[in-house]
């Protein structure tokens, strides 16, 4: 009856509406045998009181078939009432916030976060798209969106529409080539700014774009956003160099829940349709098992994403639901099934 053992059994428990267990989502802040007793302490982060009696009665139920009914003491805690106030205030009208992060610079994060959001905007979501790469903003040429954010009377800034999304950058502000040069405390300040003081309206789930790489920066937005969960964007050779690792890592450091890995650039289909793994097959994917965190599935390289991109105009965002368009819908698809219950 060791921390390790009972720790073990904890892994069996899945979060409510989860594939991960409590232990992973860094839940259990205490597991200890003592004299043929265990006590467990369990601190959740959401206040939703079903999910505590769910992870409770789970809990208790597997600790007891390994150590006996009668010697289990799992307490489940709420989150205190200060811990959660400010977000809830805050943030009130938008429902979920999934940040989108990768290892890496350029593997395509800003890409697939526009075409997620333009992918659950047509799948009948309201949905917002915040960019908070303050040094290189890409999301407004790739929304095709510009022009100067109007403020409303309650001096709320209002987003930009583009493609149904409701979209803030640093691009809109700083219009131009002027490089932003900011130290990071500025840095989360006018991303605090972008997330409370716009008026976002009614979100069923607003993308936050965060900035490439997991440093400093990254861990500190993180932590001052709300976050439901993040969403790894990686290619498949940077899979297979524990670039996703770093990624993991890092939402894991500050108990925000992994929704899944999205592999970009897997492959290139050429003209007669052969697909070519010109990085290697399935680096992605391995990882994902690895680590024990979703798979959401396989981008490839299209020609008329990156078209799309550069036009303003991402391929989720056009007619059809096939072609160029099926795997971010299908990664959108994915997504929805691991973020929203
Ligand atoms: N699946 C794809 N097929 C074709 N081109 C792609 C694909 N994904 C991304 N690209 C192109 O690759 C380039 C880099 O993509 P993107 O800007 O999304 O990367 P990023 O990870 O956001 O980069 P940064 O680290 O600079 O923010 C863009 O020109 C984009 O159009
Ligand atoms: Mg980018």
């Amino acid at each position: 009856m060791t921390e390790e053992s009972i720790t073990e059994i904890l892994r069996t428990v899945k979060y409510p509406g989860f594939s991960r267990d409590i232990v992973s989502f860094g839940l259990v802040k205490q597991a200890r045998g003592d004299h043929g007793k265990v006590y467990v302490r369990i601190e959740l982060t959401s206040s939703k009181r079903d999910v505590a009696e769910a992870i409770d009665r789970d809990a208790t139920k597997a600790l007891a078939a390994e150590f006996g009914e009668d010697n289990i003491h799992v307490e489940v805690h709420l989150p205190t009432e200060e811990t959660q106030a400010p977000q809830q205030q805050t943030t009130s009208g938008i429902n979920r916030i999934i940040a989108v992060a990768s290892g890496k610079g350029g593997v395509g994060k800003s890409t697939t976060s526009a075409n997620l959001a333009c992918a659950f905007r047509k799948m009948g979501l309201e949905v917002g798209l915040l960019d908070c790469d303050i040094y290189g903003p890409s999301i407004p040429l790739m929304m095709g969106a510009s022009g100067r954010p109007e403020i409303n009377a309650e001096e709320k800034i209002i987003p930009l529409n583009a493609h149904g999304v409701r979209v803030m950058s640093m691009g809109f502000i700083n219009e131009g080539d002027n490089p932003v040069i900011w130290r990071g405390p500025m840095i989360v300040k006018t991303i605090q700014q972008f997330l409370f003081s716009v008026a976002w309206g009614n979100l069923d789930v607003l993308l936050v774009d965060l900035p490439p790489g997991t440093g400093d920066a990254q861990l500190t937005l993180c932590q001052t956003v709300p976050l439901a969960g993040g969403v790894i964007v990686t290619t498949p050779q940077e899979a297979s160099l524990g670039v996703v690792r770093r990624g993991i890592n890092m939402f894991r450091k500050v108990n925000v829940p992994i929704l899944g890995i999205i592999e970009n650039m897997s492959y290139f289909e050429d003209a007669s349709g052969n697909r070519n793994f010109i990085f290697g097959e399935g680096g992605g994917r391995t990882e994902a098992e690895r680590q024990n965190v979703p798979f959401l599935g396989e981008v490839p390289i299209i020609q008329s994403i990156r078209e799309g991109g550069d036009a303003g105009v991402p391929v989720t965002a056009q007619d059809h639901q096939s072609g160029a368009g099926k795997a971010f819908f299908d990664a959108a698809t994915a997504l929805y099934s691991t973020a929203f219950k």
